[in-house]
């Protein structure tokens, strides 16, 4: 089986970080979002995927992933000029899929459990496509399944106002390549894209075999600030161990914290879980649960808490951020001269709240 992650698309409700980098390299504990899903694929024993890039910084995901050897898998490239839909993206790599069964994973969706046993489960199946579900409190924001009496699904149903179940379509499908057939006979939805829901309806009205498996476990999609902050919580909460490298000295390092190395933590308190990225200087200040903080950061005399800090970022002097996603490079600091004012040199749609 091959694997297809998509990495396109444009990522407005992420601004302004995705005007930096596609929202699937946002690190959670430190890692791309997509760098879990590229290891989901393999751990399943899927070794050949083709990443769709898109418009944003498609060259940043190139230099991220490369040819995939050091991640032990084969990774190659697919350009999607337009974020036209997934299942335009879908349909880009007919070539790249020849005739073998596929998984497509959407590059800012992540599982709990990863997806090996439905992987299994589909190449023991004679079904043309299979499709996870979740149950949600809202389905209104997804697409949602409806089944028969039996079942068995019947229909898929783009963001309906009156949800047929509670069950969402999450960013995870298993095709054979009979999907390209279907890609081939669509037409834009309402809003203008290839909707990858309209394909596998194309499938069941042709007939074909469509099954579904629904998932245990947390699932995210991570499309805003908020999905980020708390997808970086569940995975520093589960996946990560207490490790210090580093320098500490004079420190208070409590709970599961990784500190990696050559980080440098001096007159601090840090409160797991928590990850503190190679190279970071973490000086006179406070680091509290839920927090990951990038390599090369510079933190002195400023607390924080539940956040992502990302590589090289400055912040001096600053107390009590929580809820924060910062973007490389970004400086925060409270100036010193006593001027009964505040500065700001922000992107366009940047959020500050003071
Ligand atoms: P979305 O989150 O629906 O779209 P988006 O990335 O454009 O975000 P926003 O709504 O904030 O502008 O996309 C789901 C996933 O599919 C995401 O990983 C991006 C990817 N995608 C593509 O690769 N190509 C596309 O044409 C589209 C629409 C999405």
């Amino acid at each position: 089986m091959k694997g297809v992650v998509l990495h396109g698309g444009l990522g407005t409700r992420l601004r302004p970080l995705t005007y930096a980098g596609p929202k699937q390299l946002i690190p959670v504990a430190n890692k791309p979002i997509s760098q879990y899903v590229v290891e989901d694929l393999r751990d399943s024993g899927i070794k050949e995927i083709a990443i769709i890039v898109g418009e944003t910084f498609p060259e940043l995901v190139k230099q991220h992933y490369r040819d995939g050897s050091h991640l032990g898998v084969k990774i190659s490239y697919v350009y999607q000029e337009k974020p036209l839909g997934i299942a335009h993206a879908v349909g880009l790599c007919k070539d790249f899929v020849g005739d073998e069964d596929f998984v497509v994973y959407l590059g800012d969706n992540l599982l709990q459990r990863g997806i090996k046993k439905y992987v299994e489960d589909f190449k023991s199946s004679d079904a043309d496509a299979m499709i996870l579900l979740k149950e949600v409190d809202d389905p209104r924001r997804f697409g949602v399944a409806e089944f028969d009496e039996k079942g068995n699904l019947v229909r898929l149903v783009e963001k309906p106002k009156k949800p047929p179940s509670k069950y969402a379509v999450i960013g995870i499908y298993m095709f054979k390549p009979i999907i390209f057939d279907a890609i081939a006979t669509l037409k834009p939805s309402w809003r203008g894209e290839y909707e990858i829901t309209d394909a596998i309806q194309t499938l069941i009205d042709w007939g074909r075999k469509v099954e579904y498996r629904i998932i245990d476990g947390w699932w995210f999609d991570t499309g805003k600030k908020d999905d980020v902050l708390q997808v970086n919580a569940v995975i520093l909460d589960e996946r990560i161990d207490r490790r210090v490298e580093g320098r500490i000295e004079n420190s208070r390092i409590d709970g599961r914290v990784m500190v990696d190395r050559d980080a440098e933590i001096i007159n601090s308190h840090i409160r797991g879980p928590a990850i503190i990225g190679a190279g970071a200087k973490i000086i006179d200040s406070y680091v509290g649960p839920y927090t990951s903080i990038g390599n090369g950061v510079y933190l002195t005399n400023s607390s924080i808490e539940y956040s992502i800090v990302m590589d090289n970022a400055y912040i001096e002097g600053v107390n009590r951020i929580s809820d924060s996603l910062i973007g490389r490079n970004a400086k925060i600091l409270k100036s010193d001269d006593n001027k009964p004012f505040i500065r700001f040199s922000v992107s366009d749609f940047s959020e500050i709240q003071l």
